[in-house]
This record gives C-alpha cells, structure tokens and sequence, in this order.
C-alpha cells in the first residue's frame, strides 16, 4: 500500500484530486464513488477544476435501504449536492434503497458492476474498519448484499441525522470481493478515530474482523490520510 501523509483534509483533496486526473489520463472510464465525510475534499476540488466526466461511468459503493434518492441523507442525494450536479457523468450508478425486492436489487447491481470494471474506487474506512458498509465478518468473496449495520456504525453515521432513531438500520452495499477486482483503489481517512482502523488496515493481520484488511491483498492501492490518522501506523 502507498500512504501519502498531508496535513489536513484539504490537502487530502488535492492529493487526491490528483490521482482521479493521473486515472483520467491513463484514460479510466469507470469511477467507483463513496460517500461520508472523507471524500468531500476529493469532490469538492473536482468541482472547481474543469475535468469533465460526461462520458464517463460512476458506480457508487452504497446505499441505505427505506431513504429515496430525495431524502437529503440518501447517497444518492449526497452524490447529487458533492458531486454530480456540478460534475455530471454520462451514467451513475447508485443502489436503489428503495427496491421492493431487495435480492434482485443486489443482483442488478452487481450485473452493473460486472458490465463496467471499476478503473478507480474510492473508498473511505468506517472506525471499525468497514469499507462501502462492509462490516466486520463479511466475507472477502462477498458481491452485492443487503447489510444490516452494526451499533456502531448507527451511532457513528446519526450525526448526521436529527436523532439516532431516524439512521436506517439496513443498508445495500458492493462486497469486498467486487471492490477487490478495481483495477485501482484509492482510500481516505481523517481524524485520530480512524487512528486504530487506519493502523490495522495498513498492518494488521488479514482478517474478516477487519474488512479494510481486506486491500492488503490488492496490488494497487493508495492511502491518503492526516497526520491524527496516521498516528498509529
Ligand atoms: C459510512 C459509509 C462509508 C464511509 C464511512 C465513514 O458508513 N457507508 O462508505 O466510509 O461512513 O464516513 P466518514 O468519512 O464520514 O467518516
């Protein structure tokens, strides 16, 4: 894994900026986009720089189950206000939180997936490792599934909901197996309670306790994190 250390949230976006222009250089088409806190600096440097993804294709990690793209803490409403109003791509993929049939929602998706090989994923890490809404156990080979999410992720991600009550409980996400298989993979992480995650993603043991642990067995992945993030490695 190559680590770039930077001071701070921001020049984690223009580092990270970077990287998405280096992939549209060597002439990436499929962008695999995360949501969270972490990515904003990413989006919002695209957003003020002129790269253009009108003919390109983005496949979102994940999604809650019961919030229509509408609800303002849907994915697909964060990617709409961070990203795709300002940078539009020619298709974005999003997992629909809404599917009656969740099964055939995965198995769509992951059809999705296997018709556009992911060039470049971004993805942030949850405190306890989780990557898309991958969380601890979850298989390795793991494609498309429905996730019921842990208490801590819950409680992590109510911050953004007016109470914990409203934060789903349930959530569509990639498998660690289908973010495997990117052709490249870009990770971000801020702030010292990312500290333990960061440390055993980086160095811990390969476990499904961990699934960021996970990309240690990919040949081609960067870690961006500040120096409260980095503090363990
Ligand atoms: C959510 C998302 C993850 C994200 C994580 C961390 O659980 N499903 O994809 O990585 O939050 O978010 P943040 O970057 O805000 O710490």
């Amino acid at each position: 894994m190559k680590i770039i250390e930077v001071k701070d949230q921001q020049a984690g976006g223009q580092a990270g900026f970077e990287i998405f222009k280096q992939a549209l250089a060597d002439k990436a088409q499929v962008f695999g986009l995360a949501t969270g806190s972490s990515p904003i600096s990413i989006y919002q440097s695209l957003t003020a720089s002129d790269v253009d993804f009108s003919d390109k294709i983005s496949i979102n990690l994940d999604e809650y189950q019961g919030l229509a793209g509408t609800h303002d803490q849907s994915y697909r409403y964060f990617m709409n206000q961070n990203l795709f109003n300002a940078k539009p791509f020619k298709e974005s993929y999003v997992p629909n939180g809404l599917a009656d049939d969740i099964e055939a929602e995965t198995v769509r998706y992951d059809k999705v997936i296997a018709n556009h090989p992911i060039d470049l994923q971004l993805l942030g890490l949850g405190q306890n490792g989780h990557i898309g809404f991958n969380e601890p156990g979850t298989s390795f080979d793991s494609q498309t599934h429905a996730v019921d999410l842990t208490p801590s992720t819950i409680a992590a991600n109510a911050r953004f909901f007016a109470n914990e009550d409203d934060v789903p409980r349930r959530a569509i996400s990639m498998g660690i197996g289908s973010i495997l298989k990117s052709k490249k993979i870009l990770l971000v992480a801020y702030g010292e309670n990312k500290a333990d995650a960061v440390a055993a993603m980086v160095e811990g043991p390969v476990t499904e306790n961990m699934p960021a642990s996970a990309l240690q067995t990919h040949s081609d992945v960067t870690v961006i994190v500040d120096h409260a993030a980095a503090a363990k490695i």
